[in-house]
């Protein structure tokens, strides 16, 4: 690594996360990972750790994801939950990768096609979130009565997606029920994956009694998603507005706590290229985005918008104190600092001292949109035990 910013991921707190949440939401038996986009930005090496917390099956948003994460996982199957142009067929089936099928069309297309082996497939449905999927009863028969007849087409799964958790609204609780009346015609048991939650409507709901699996995105990256009731007389009012909404709508009862034990595994590092001592009345950066205030020194950090990092991040750390980033540009950032700070000082834009929540917070965004800012031209360096390696993407 020639340029000293890269992002630090711990594999170690990824499996633990795993482990810690197959261990409390024990009932499944198919435990899908989340692991489009670069795992989340993490890098789809880490894959190879939440396969050793327990992850069973991985799921990713395109064939190219689905290839990359081939490379790391050579035995765990692979669900593309966006549809596959049928012209890339060879390349699925070859490298044993599981298609879903989102429309009546798309399996008729497939049926057409001779298929030199099996190909394993999930049924997406539509209950309301208007994205993929069928939407409607007959359709859902008439394609499992297609697939039935094809002796290489293997029917190994049926899911949906839920557009909200439904601790505030009634639509989780539609879709659930949108579900139910879209399966009634055929014979839910015989799939052996069914598969609807995701993390946050995983531990705000009761099981789906007749669900077999799960898929897990943002959680096994650190975030439970529980939320303390709070107490005073704030919080009491909050609460008896929400219980008056659920009722009224007859809203299936919703826990906003839980007790998952999670932890982050992606730190944010660079270093000081060049200070400077700048006088009050003096501009920092373009369009001179900051104005000296009082005599001080300004420290340059190689990380830019370009690598996903904006002044709106807020600080960095530098020898264990927060520091104020007043200026940024593509690749640099400029930040207020003291004498103390030495050229090569080892910079922290998030991870120990400065964690993700409070970035995210500061950003008005939530873990996904930020774990997603950091571009892949930040060197993934993934740590595990004292042993540390570089992946360039
Ligand atoms: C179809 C589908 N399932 C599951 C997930 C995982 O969601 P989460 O990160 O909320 O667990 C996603 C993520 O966006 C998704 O698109």
């Amino acid at each position: 690594m020639y340029r000293k910013t890269y992002a630090r991921i711990d594999g170690k707190i990824l499996e633990a996360n795993a482990k810690e949440i197959i261990g409390k939401y024990n009932g499944f038996q198919y435990y899908i990972g989340v692991v489009k986009n670069n795992a989340y930005g993490h890098g789809m090496k880490v894959v190879q750790n939440l396969i050793k917390g327990g992850i069973n099956y991985l799921a990713v948003s395109s064939l190219e994801e689905a290839l990359q994460v081939r490379k790391y996982a050579l035995e765990t199957p692979i669900l593309v939950l966006e549809p596959v142009d049928l012209e890339f067929i060879d390349d699925a089936i070859n490298n044993r990768i599981t298609l879903t099928i989102d429309s009546l069309d798309y399996i008729k297309n497939l049926h057409k096609i001779e298929l030199p082996y099996e190909l394993k497939i999930h049924l997406k449905l539509d209950t309301g979130m208007n994205r993929l999927g069928i939407k409607n009863s007959k359709e859902v028969k008439d394609a499992v009565k297609i697939i039935r007849k094809n002796d290489k087409l293997v029917l190994e799964g049926i899911y949906t997606h839920f557009a909200t958790t439904g601790v505030q609204d009634f639509y989780y609780d539609r879709q659930l029920e949108n579900f139910k009346n879209l399966t009634k015609e055929i014979d839910l048991s015989s799939i052996p994956m069914v598969h609807l939650d995701r993390s946050l409507t995983l531990v705000t709901h009761e099981k789906i009694a007749f669900a077999t699996g799960v898929r897990l995105g943002i959680s096994l990256f650190g975030f439970s998603g529980s939320r303390k009731k709070g107490s005073g007389i704030k919080a009491t009012l909050r609460n008896i507005k929400r219980n008056l909404y659920l009722k009224k709508h007859h809203i299936s009862s919703t826990y906003l706590e839980n007790s998952l034990q999670l932890k982050t595994a992606f730190s944010l590092y660079s270093n000081v290229i060049s200070i400077r001592k700048v006088e009050k009345g003096e501009i920092v950066g373009y369009n001179a985005s900051y104005k000296v205030k009082e005599q001080g020194y300004i420290a340059t950090i190689p990380v830019g918008y370009a690598d996903g990092i904006t002044k709106e991040f807020g600080f960095v750390t530098i020898r264990k104190k927060k520091y104020k980033i007043v200026a940024d540009a593509m690749d640099m950032i400029m930040v207020l600092v003291d004498d103390t700070i030495k050229i090569k000082d080892k910079v922290e834009i998030f991870g120990d001292t400065i964690s993700i929540n409070e970035v995210k917070n500061r950003l008005n965004t939530n873990a996904q949109h930020l774990f997603t800012k950091i571009t892949t031209r930040v060197p993934r360096v993934h740590v595990e035990g004292k042993e540390e390696i570089e992946i360039k993407y």
